[in-house]
């Protein structure tokens, strides 16, 4: 089931999603829909559920390797998850995080690092935290033909210097400078723009302002369209859940009940089962297990 032809046409894209997409998406008013992905499993689900984008987020330090903040998160660790959604994802355009100081040093670190989350990870796009401060490097990575997302507002990178991870741009002099933020990446060339955590009324001001869609987590609903972080939207992440995630199901619980009960079948002997069938499932009928058919000479 994952392939081109068993997919039905989703927000009129039934291909591929490419960047320059996401500004026709917008100027149609079609919302945008994006979720973190981090494996090839839950990848070939989410495409099979029409989600436009997949991000490859550093939030994967969180989740996947339980660190407390997205800091130490390094270029090899994105590059092997995005290796596997970008090899899972038929429909959805994959976007790879570019990590803590991966982009900040020199633009030419950042143009060899984002290389290699196109060459060696597959990605069809990057994102970088910041608004004016990185505005020169979207424009050379553009330049180069990388697609640039940007990503402003509550910049989990920058968790130290803001002081935790509050709500931005609550006072007018603030929402001023992030909207001139916002502006600075979509004039350096950026296809879309992430906003977390701020008002909606300053959500709701960039997204009138720019032609570039914007894609809001803890922004309100007047963004062009919603990323979620997919363990939050799942509920299998129970440490923290943030206020603005929704859970949509408790795979978490779903998770720890068949734990439980595989444990107690395998205690109290009744799994296995003594098997008396020929394997039938795919994994197990694979060669050497099912060898072909001797051809007879008669
Ligand atoms: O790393 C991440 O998952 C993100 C999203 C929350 C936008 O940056």
């Amino acid at each position: 089931m994952n392939n081109l032809s068993d997919r039905s046409l989703v927000n009129g894209i039934s291909r591929k999603v490419r960047a320059p997409d996401l500004i026709r998406m917008k100027e149609r008013g079609e919302r945008i829909v994006m979720l973190t992905a981090y494996d090839a499993t839950m990848t070939r689900l989410f495409d099979r559920a029409g989600i436009d984008l997949l991000l490859v987020g550093d939030s994967l330090g969180n989740v996947i390797l339980g660190l407390d903040t997205t800091i130490p998160v390094t270029l090899d660790e994105i590059i092997h998850h995005t290796r596997a959604v970008a090899r899972a994802a038929s429909r959805a355009l994959v976007v790879a995080d570019m990590p803590f100081l991966t982009y900040q040093v020199s633009t030419e670190d950042a143009m060899r690092n984002a290389a290699r989350l196109f060459q060696e990870g597959n990605a069809a796009a990057v994102k970088l935290e910041g608004g004016r401060p990185v505005a020169d490097t979207v424009r050379r990575l553009t330049a180069a033909g990388l697609p640039v997302m940007g990503h402003v507002g509550l910049t989990p990178q920058h968790v130290h210097r803001l002081g935790g991870m509050r709500q931005q741009a609550r006072n007018d002099e603030s929402a001023q400078e992030l909207i001139l933020d916002a502006r600075a990446l979509e004039d350096a060339g950026a296809f879309a723009v992430v906003l977390e955590a701020i008002p909606d009324t300053v959500a709701e001001a960039v997204t009138s302002q720019l032609k570039i869609p914007t894609i809001g987590i803890g922004a309100g609903s007047h963004c062009d369209g919603q990323v979620l972080v997919s363990y939050d939207v799942l509920g299998l992440f129970d440490t923290f859940v943030p206020p603005f995630a929704k859970q949509y199901a408790q795979l978490g619980q779903a998770i720890m009940h068949a734990a439980k009960d595989y444990a107690n079948d395998v205690r109290e002997g009744l799994f296995p089962t003594n098997n008396t069938q020929q394997p039938t499932n795919q994994r197990s009928c694979r060669p050497p297990c099912d060898p072909q058919p001797e051809r007879s000479h008669v």
